[in-house]
């Protein structure tokens, strides 16, 4: 007899983050199975992803009956930013938006950008959190291009793709070299070693 999917929770109400996890999720053969939860966490002004990410997984900690795990990103233009937005990307995002970076931005020929994923979890079988990164290389796009994607998808062009932005990649596209992507990979990794 087939063994129950054991229940993992991504808390997000982001649905393209959710989507993309799942686009990922669906091409392995994992005895867990993923639901999104949108219980509201809270999200704290902090100077790392990694801290504004552990706050968020524990501020929901004591309502979760089954692992969970909450994941929050950041876009950093290294040159000629010295890596902002960063932990402010929501906010910028919120505020100037795409066309406010591009602005920033507009003197200099050469720009140098990455975006970091942290995927906190808390794993019940063994009562732990656990914390998995990925990041992804390359530069800010000149102009706003693309209909895929969100947030600052439409200006970044990874290495991997130096003739497109996020935002014009298909979801499997982005997901091969994404920071989101990488961290996924780590956890389905895990997640195939501890069955
Ligand atoms: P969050 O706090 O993890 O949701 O992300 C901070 C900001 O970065 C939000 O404004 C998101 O829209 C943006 N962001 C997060 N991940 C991505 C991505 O994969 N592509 C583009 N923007 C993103």
């Amino acid at each position: 007899m087939e063994k129950e999917k054991e229940m993992i929770y991504f808390i997000t109400g982001n649905n393209s983050k959710f989507n993309e996890i799942q686009n990922l999720f669906q091409k392995e053969n994992l005895s867990y199975e993923i639901m999104q939860n949108t219980i509201k966490t809270t999200e704290i002004q902090a100077s790392s992803i990694e801290e504004v990410a552990l706050f968020k997984l524990n501020s929901v900690r004591e309502k979760m009956t089954h692992s969970f795990f909450i994941e929050d990103a950041g876009f950093f233009v290294d040159v000629p930013l010295n890596g902002f937005p960063g932990v402010y990307s929501k906010y910028v995002l919120n505020t100037i938006g795409n066309k406010g970076i591009l602005n920033l931005i507009k003197d200099y020929h050469d720009t140098k950008a990455h975006f970091k994923a942290v995927i906190a979890m808390y794993f019940q079988p063994i009562n732990e959190t656990i914390i998995f990164e990925g990041t992804v290389d390359g530069k800010v796009a000149r102009t706003i291009r693309g209909r895929g994607g969100f947030g600052f998808d439409p200006i970044f062009i990874p290495n991997e793709f130096p003739n497109r932005t996020f935002a014009e990649l298909t979801i499997e596209e982005k997901n091969t070299v994404s920071h989101r992507g990488k961290a996924w990979r780590k956890l389905v990794e895990f997640l195939e070693h501890v069955d």
